[in-house]
């Protein structure tokens, strides 16, 4: 691994989860033409992001991201993209507030196309096709012809992301996030929810807050940091050839980065440590995930901590962990104390959706909100008995009233998975559930800052 690395030096390496493209020449033309196109992302930016990990490490802010499983082509609308947008607010804010913690936001969104499957072939009767991949690779229809892999989907989807990316920048500085809107980022169907009032509640409380702030003179319009957010992007590095495409040079530090999007992450079935996806990452300098699962060893995950970041880098790895509710008690104490005894700087973040899928008594691929609730806890409590600091959660949501995951306050059930199951992939927690969540989060995340955040007087010395 210690080799000359290049945006294309994964390419000599074993690889796996490449879609079949059947015309090569095509393939390349359309890499060729990416590499022309302008940034997402700049350099800068994913450094302010790091910087910001770097504090998540520290103990002294919380990591949400959270998104689709794999965004569509279908679904690409201005309603969605302010769905999904003002519900991460609304969880950002009820964690901020309740728990009085920095909270650093990223999306799973303008980016995250690409799916690793379990097989490279779908059977319906007797007819065998290849996997639904993605939108940026094929499309979900169960026919030969959608389901063959066409290159200029990626053209498609990087287009797709620069329009999304936009109006999550506009509003993310543009007015829609100033906290004074707090009240108004109430959702329609959560309106009526029984999460409604504990949201109303809160926001009454903020809105009381900075009521006094402006009273000492300090208030929206002077200060920006109360009217916009940072929010940044992320997916998954899956489909290389694209990734390699958006792989630039920063000018001012003469570094690689990838400009797809601020972090990256390796999944869980891409994480052999000398293959293709270990080696592309290794050279690009942003912020990195690592999805940890069931079959992550301590050796192994310090190995690839260690090819991932050899200068320890505050902040350049988040580590994803993906256990199941019951399992994370037992799996991850052995992978935290590695990390601890190695001194390794990184984020944990615990992602309770891909440890806890299962299949309805109807057919359908769901997650109980009971499960995803348990590992959370769970979670935090195995940082709590190791010494260590939960950090962030990874989530699969949408800012819509869809019926994916079962349970919640609404308590979603099994029949109705069939009213609105909308997802091309992995089912989501909905707007009701994700707040739901988020209330949950905060109060655990108050009791770990309790117990770890040294009061201010300590802190100044006085
Ligand atoms: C995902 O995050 O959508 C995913 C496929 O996860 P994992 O790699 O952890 O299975
Ligand atoms: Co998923």
């Amino acid at each position: 691994m210690a080799d000359r690395w290049t945006p294309d030096s994964w390419r000599t390496r074993l690889i796996v989860q490449v879609p079949d493209y059947p015309d090569a020449g095509k393939l390349a033309d359309v890499e060729k033409q990416l590499a022309t196109f302008p940034p997402l992302v700049f350099a800068g930016e994913a450094r302010n992001l790091k910087k910001a990990l770097a504090k998540v490490a520290a103990g002294e802010a919380f990591l949400l991201q959270g998104g689709d499983c794999a965004e569509s082509f279908e679904e690409h609308s201005a309603n969605n993209i302010r769905d999904f947008f003002r519900v991460f607010l609304q969880m950002a804010v009820v964690m901020t507030f309740a728990a009085a913690s920095p909270v650093v936001k990223v999306g799973r969104i303008a980016g995250q196309f690409a799916k690793p499957r379990s097989s490279p072939t779908e059977k319906r009767g007797d007819v065998e096709l290849p996997s639904y991949r993605g939108d940026i690779i094929n499309d979900n229809a169960f026919t030969a012809e959608a389901r063959t892999p066409d290159p200029v989907r990626q053209l498609m989807a990087y287009r797709q992301s620069a329009a999304t990316l936009n109006l999550l920048r506009a509003f993310a500085t543009g007015g829609y996030a100033n906290l004074a809107n707090a009240h108004q980022w109430m959702l329609g169907f959560v309106k009526d929810s029984p999460q409604s009032k504990r949201y109303q509640d809160l926001a009454d409380r903020l809105t009381a807050a900075l009521e006094f702030m402006r009273a000492c003179g300090i208030d929206p319009e002077s200060h920006p940091e109360l009217r916009t957010t940072d929010f940044y992007i992320s997916h998954e590095a899956l489909l290389l050839g694209y990734e390699q495409a958006m792989t630039r040079v920063d000018s001012t530090s003469g570094d690689w980065y990838s400009t797809s999007g601020h972090m990256l992450w390796i999944g869980d079935r891409t994480r052999q440590p000398d293959h293709a996806h270990l080696e592309y990452c290794r050279g690009i300098k942003n912020p990195l995930g690592i999805k940890c699962g069931p079959s992550s060893t301590p050796d192994g995950l310090l190995r690839l901590i260690d090819t991932l970041n050899s200068d320890n880098e505050p902040g350049r790895i988040t580590l994803i962990c993906r256990m199941g509710a019951d399992k994370v008690s037992d799996l991850l104490p052995p992978l935290i104390r590695a990390v601890e005894r190695e001194k390794r700087i990184v984020v944990w973040s615990c992602d309770p959706m891909h440890g806890n899928t299962v299949t309805s008594a109807s057919g359908y691929k769901t997650r109980p909100f009971d499960l995803i609730l348990r590992e959370v806890k769970n979670f935090f409590a195995v940082h709590a008995a190791e010494g260590t600091y939960a950090g962030g959660v990874h989530l699969e949501m949408t800012g819509t009233n869809v019926t994916e995951c079962t349970g919640g306050a609404r308590a979603i059930t099994d029949a109705e998975l069939t009213d609105r199951y909308h997802t091309f992939c992995d089912p989501r927690l909905n707007a009701d559930q994700a707040i739901e969540l988020a209330f949950l989060l905060a109060e655990l995340l108050k009791a770990e800052r309790a117990t770890k955040v040294r009061p201010l007087a300590a802190v100044s010395g006085l």
